[in-house]
This record gives C-alpha cells, sequence and structure tokens, in this order.
C-alpha cells in the first residue's frame, strides 16, 4: 500500500510526513479554541498597532502544531487593538503569519464584566489554584455570593460564547470539523457545543495538573457537576501524564458529583449515552524553531550582555512568568541559604532571574510580584559587594532575553510547587550550550518525562535547594554533559506536532469506531450512586 493511503491512525508518528497529515486533512476544518490566543496587538507610542506573540505553554506548542492546517484558531480578544483588527479583517479572520498564511485567528467579544468573572474570578482565582494545589485553606478561596455569581454569569456565558462562535465556524463549511479545545477555561465548552452539533468530534486538552479526588472536593458540589459534566461532552480529553488520568477517573469514578461509570483499564468514562476516552500526551516544543531563534541577532546580544555580567562567574538562571504556582520566593530563598551554608561561593556566582509580569489585574501576583522585589534587593544588601550583584532580576516581557538566558545557564532553577508540564526546562534543555545542569521539582510533570537528566528537587525544601543549587555547580564536567546531552535527547524525541497528532489520531479512532458502529460497552462497570443527588 503507498504510504500517502495508509489510514491515519496506522501511521507512525516518527515517521509521518507533513504531506500525509495535509492529505489527512483535505476534508477536514481544524477547529482550536483557548482563552489566550497566539497573537495579541497593542498600540505602540508613536500610535501604530503592531502584534505581539501570545505568551505561554498553550500558545508555543499550538502555534507550530498548526502549521499548513488552515485552521481557525478562536480565542478571547485581550486589547482592544484585538478588537479593531478583528472588526477590520475579512469575515473578522485574520491571516496567520499575515504574509504567509498557515492559520486563522479569530476572537470573541466578550463584556469586559463577564470576562473579569470567568478569567479572574473563576480561571484565575478558583481553577487555577485548586489544579495547583494552591488553596491557603484557612483563608482562600472564600467562595461567597460573588464567586457563585462569577460562575453563573460569567464563566458559563464566555464558555457559551467560544461555543456559538464555534458551531458557527462548523456550519461556514461542508469540511468535517475536528476541534480542540484547551484548557481550565473551557470545560463547560464541548456541552454546548454538544447540544447544537451532538455528533461532531471534540478533543479537550489539560494544560495543568488534575488535583486528587479529596482536593478536587473543595469545588463546591454544583460547579464540580456542571464541570465534569461539561468535559464528559468531548469524545478524549488529554493530560499531560498518567498520573493526572488516573486522578481524573477517580474524580469520575467515586459517583460523588456525576453517575459515570468508569473502565480504568480502558480509560473510558461513559456518562448517559456518550462515551469519553481520557489519555495522555505530554506537550513538547518545536526544537528546530527554537533553535532558529537562538541564532537570531537580538538573542545574540542578550547573550553578550549575560556574559559581561557574570564575568567568570557561574550562572544560575531561572525563566518563569511571576505566579505562585513557580514558586520563585523559595528559590530566591533555597539561594540565601545557600549563600550562607556554602560561604566559598560568594562572589563566584550569580542568579539572574528572568521574569514576565503576569495577571496584575490580581491583587495576589501584585503582590507576589513586590515580595520577589523585595526579597531579592533583601540578598544583595546583605552579601553583595562594590562588585558583586548576587541577584540579579529582570521583570518584563522579553522572549530574546528569555532564549539567550537559556543557552547561556551554568545551571536552571525550574522549583514550581506544582506545573503540569513545564517547558522552561525543555527549552533549557535543547538550547543550553555550557552543558549547563538542571534542577527540576519533582511536582512539574516534565519530571515523568526527564528524571535522570536533571537535578530533582523537593520544591518545599530550602536547605535542599541550597544543597541542589551547590551540586548543579560543582558537578564534574563529564557527567553534567552527559546529564545535558540526555536530557536534550528526551526532549528532542517528542515534539509539539507529534503531541496534537496524537489527538488527532485519537479522534481518528473514534469516528472510525462510530462509524462501524462498535460500541464496548460490555464490561463498563456499573453507575455509582450520586452521593448527594436522587
Ligand atoms: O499552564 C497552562 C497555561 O495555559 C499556560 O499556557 C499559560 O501560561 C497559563 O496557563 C495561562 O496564563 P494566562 O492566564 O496568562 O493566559
Amino acid at each position: 500500500m503507498d504510504r500517502d493511503s495508509t489510514e491515519f491512525d496506522e501511521l507512525d508518528l516518527e515517521t509521518i510526513t507533513p504531506r500525509q497529515v495535509r492529505q489527512y486533512l483535505k476534508d477536514k476544518f481544524v477547529i482550536v479554541a483557548s482563552n489566550r490566543g497566539p497573537v495579541e496587538f497593542r498600540k505602540e507610542e508613536d500610535g501604530t498597532i503592531k502584534a505581539h506573540r501570545g505568551a505561554g505553554g498553550v500558545v508555543t506548542a499550538m502555534s507550530t502544531a498548526l502549521v499548513a492546517t488552515d485552521a481557525v484558531w478562536i480565542s478571547s480578544m485581550r486589547t482592544k487593538e484585538d478588537a479593531k483588527m478583528a472588526r477590520e479583517a475579512p469575515g473578522g479572520r485574520l491571516a496567520m503569519p499575515p504574509d504567509k498564511p498557515q492559520y486563522w485567528v479569530r476572537y470573541i467579544i466578550p463584556e469586559k464584566k463577564d470576562f473579569q468573572q470567568y478569567y479572574s474570578v473563576i480561571s484565575n482565582s478558583i481553577l487555577w489554584p485548586l489544579q495547583h494545589y494552591l488553596y491557603d485553606v484557612l483563608r482562600r478561596p472564600v467562595i461567597d455570593e460573588s464567586v457563585h455569581e462569577a460562575w453563573n454569569n460569567g464563566y458559563r456565558k464566555v464558555n457559551r460564547l467560544f461555543a456559538d462562535e464555534i458551531v458557527r465556524e462548523i456550519r461556514s463549511t461542508d469540511k468535517k470539523p475536528l476541534i480542540f479545545l484547551q484548557d481550565y477555561h473551557l470545560y463547560l465548552c464541548a456541552q454546548y457545543i454538544r447540544r447544537k452539533e451532538p455528533d461532531v468530534l471534540i478533543h479537550h486538552f489539560t494544560h495543568c495538573p488534575w488535583a486528587q479526588p479529596d482536593y478536587f472536593r473543595m469545588l463546591p458540589h454544583g460547579m464540580r457537576r456542571e464541570l465534569l459534566q461539561g468535559m464528559l461532552g468531548n469524545d478524549v480529553l488529554g493530560f499531560h501524564t498518567p498520573h493526572y488520568v488516573s486522578n481524573f477517573l477517580q474524580c469520575c469514578r467515586e459517583g460523588e458529583a456525576v453517575r459515570a461509570a468508569v473502565d480504568t483499564k480502558r480509560r473510558l468514562v461513559r456518562h448517559g449515552a456518550h462515551e469519553t476516552y481520557v489519555r495522555h500526551y505530554p506537550i513538547s516544543i518545536d526544537h528546530e524553531a527554537l533553535e532558529r531563534t537562538a541564532g537570531r541577532k537580538d538573542v545574540a546580544d542578550y547573550r553578550g550582555r549575560l556574559r559581561s555580567l557574570a564575568g567568570d562567574r557561574k550562572l544560575l538562571v531561572r525563566v518563569d512568568r511571576v505566579e505562585p504556582s513557580k514558586n520563585i520566593l523559595r528559590g530566591l530563598q533555597g539561594y540565601e541559604h545557600f549563600l550562607c551554608r556554602y560561604p566559598d561561593w560568594k562572589e563566584r556566582v550569580i542568579f539572574a532571574n528572568f521574569l514576565y509580569p503576569s495577571r496584575s489585574d490580581l491583587k495576589e501576583y501584585r503582590d507576589l510580584q513586590r515580595d520577589i522585589e523585595e526579597a531579592a534587593e533583601a540578598i544583595n544588601r546583605e552579601f553583595g559587594t562594590e562588585d558583586w550583584e548576587p541577584v540579579h532580576l529582570e521583570i518584563k516581557d522579553n522572549y530574546p532575553r528569555s532564549v539567550a538566558a537559556q543557552i547561556e545557564y551554568d545551571a536552571l532553577l525550574v522549583n514550581p510547587v506544582a506545573d503540569g508540564m513545564n517547558l522552561v526546562c525543555k527549552e533549557g534543555a535543547v538550547l543550553n550550550q555550557r552543558g549547563g545542569v538542571i534542577i527540576l521539582s519533582v511536582n512539574a510533570g516534565a519530571y515523568q518525562e526527564m528524571r535522570g537528566t536533571v537535578l530533582p528537587l523537593n520544591p518545599l525544601d530550602i536547605a535542599e535547594t541550597a544543597d541542589t543549587i551547590r551540586s548543579a555547580l560543582q558537578i564534574g564536567e563529564r557527567k553534567r554533559k552527559s546529564m545535558a546531552r540526555s536530557a536534550r535527547e528526551v526532549v528532542q524525541a517528542n515534539t509539539s506536532f507529534k503531541w496534537f497528532l496524537q489527538q488527532m489520531r485519537a479522534l481518528r479512532r473514534v469516528e472510525k469506531q462510530r462509524a462501524e458502529g462498535k460500541k464496548e460497552k460490555a464490561g463498563m462497570p456499573e453507575l455509582p450512586r450520586y452521593e448527594r443527588f436522587e
């Protein structure tokens, strides 16, 4: 059989060609939806409107996976300029990239108040900390009327807006739609789409951890029920690791919020007449594109600046959003502890923190930024000398600077309290040119893949952080280089394109099964009772 006519779901992901993907997609229409899109327009000081790359892991992975798919990517507008650009674009679709379109961007435009309730209140203050085990249970969150109101009138409403836009896109063509929903902002979307388009194929991917059932139960019962029902409107649910899959299945199985039959062996959940497969595919990066970025002139300039900043001192680096789950303060405390405990390292190392401002509409994030600045200043006051600043801190949106830092580090500190995957360590592994060592929290999803090639860290343990920084900086050259090589090989074995292909393939399998009318219902476990309902 010629390779192009082999069934898509039987193709080997290692050898699949872009031509085969295009061939498969010929009569399909890929629709992606995520809260944050690949591009954000902002007005510059001279009055012109400039496009900026959207931040974060979803954008990094998806924008490279969608090359040559002619897909439509629906996201929420963030700036006035987004809305203006969308209004002026033919059919409301913006070409990406504008000169050589590979896919299209379309914005939904929610009311300001609805967006604030959906994004700041529910997504960022309730769901995000829930999924990262970040509730400060004695104090936060306080789930009062305003939170219920935000769920009822903000979260639901914006999910409906996304669903309506997706349905409009589905109905705009005869091609078969394949829908890929992203992350915790859009848990209700599949169910809303399915009410209008019952047979459409829908995949949802969760980019953060999925908490264990006891923790998940902290979310009010009604929200939990609606959230799981919404998710079970998908055909396939994707997570980064088998651990998150298992947590999700357990949340469904206990019959406390939804009555769903769970087949843990086949990782299949039946809710009413609908079946949902639950799978894991670790997200990755596009290392070839990253290597091209590394060769850019602006990156070279930043590398030069970094080298003159460090001189012949060792460079410990962190690159992160200003985000509680990233555990930036404990990174600084660990470093301070390291300087106290191992004074022979004074003046021989610089800890460069390259941070991105994040979610500054929330007080918690603003406070965190201030605490980070104060902690860095305190270390510099205590240990700094005339020609040595122990901590270098920059908080601004600067991608080439981050790439340069990942090329130049001697050690990279990645110590999140919890992280769905973490792409900084994967980017570092591919970019670094000094045989640098990665210190990686055992609570980052990436640790499952990278263990053995990194130094593991309990992110809460400051004493261990100090000792691990020291080990990373003084590991022998042979061991260091061999760890760096293995880390790079692990990361290079996966790409964001492959991550996306796995999802397309999972949907293809569902489609085939439906076409064959094969319902493997025999052997499904009994439905559990609701604990509180019926
Ligand atoms: O970690 C999952 C993720 O979707 C990232 O891609 C992104 O950095 C973050 O969550 C969401 O960030 P923001 O609220 O700034 O869009």
